[in-house]
């Protein structure tokens, strides 16, 4: 990492040790400033309160794949919304295409490396903490054009969570945009929101592992 300038404070927390990591997504070369050990920053105070796990600290593939698809759709002008954006890059790449996006994540620290690579990449877009338990401003804030949200579904609590709140966050012309690479609590999502969304996914088999893409529109009652 280079060194601070002098007079500027120090680096703290999980800007301590950082390292900057190039993404190749659908010929644009972005980089991506990260913690260099996310599991460095377990905190147990924090996980005793939430059961806080720094999984925002890296790029995940369905975050990558979330990203090829984005990058290869048309988003201009559409308002976007991402859920647990970790680093951020299908925000990214979203307000790079025109999107007026917004990313959000429970973690600060993730809503900060967030607005820190959007900069790098030359781009501007708007950040927010809100956890899916107290989601007021982004609820507020719908319908969203487009939600994004990748690699969300890895814990029972996620699931309740978002089969409740993804509703609430588009109407009959908006559309999610949700990545997983097979996470056991992902089979309850689908089977719940079986009857409520209609799905249109496929597999993304160019990264690290294999990842549904799907996108869920509300399903119409007949
Ligand atoms: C496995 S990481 C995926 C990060 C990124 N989407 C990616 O694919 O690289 C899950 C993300 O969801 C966020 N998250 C987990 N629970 C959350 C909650 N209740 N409210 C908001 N964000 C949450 C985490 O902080 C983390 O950034």
């Amino acid at each position: 990492m280079a060194s601070p300038e002098a007079g500027t404070p120090a680096p703290a927390g999980a800007w301590r040790d950082t390292v900057e990591e190039h993404v190749e997504v659908g010929g644009r070369d972005l980089v991506l400033v990260r913690p260099r050990d996310s599991m460095a920053l377990l905190d147990d105070d924090r996980f005793d309160r939430d059961e806080f796990l720094p999984f925002w600290a890296e790029l995940w593939p369905s975050g990558a794949a979330l990203a090829r698809l984005v990058t290869g759709s048309d988003l201009a002008g559409k308002r976007v919304l991402e859920l647990g954006c970790g680093l951020g890059l299908p925000s990214i790449l979203a307000a790079l295409g025109g999107a007026r996006a917004t990313a959000t994540d429970w973690s600060q620290d993730a809503v900060d490396f967030t607005r820190a690579n959007a900069q790098r990449n030359g781009v501007r877009l708007t950040t927010v903490v809100a956890s899916w338990a107290e989601p007021g401003p982004l609820v507020d804030a719908a319908p969203w054009d487009v939600v994004l949200a990748a690699d969300v579904l890895y814990e029972p609590r996620n699931v309740e969570l978002l089969v409740g709140l993804l509703p609430r966050l588009v109407d009959g012309d908006g559309q999610v945009w949700l990545a997983d690479p097979g996470r056991r609590h992902a089979m309850t999502f689908w089977d719940e929101i079986a009857t409520t969304w209609t799905r249109d996914g496929y597999l993304d088999e160019d990264g690290a592992v294999p990842v549904m893409v799907e996108r869920l529109s509300k399903a119409t009652l007949g």
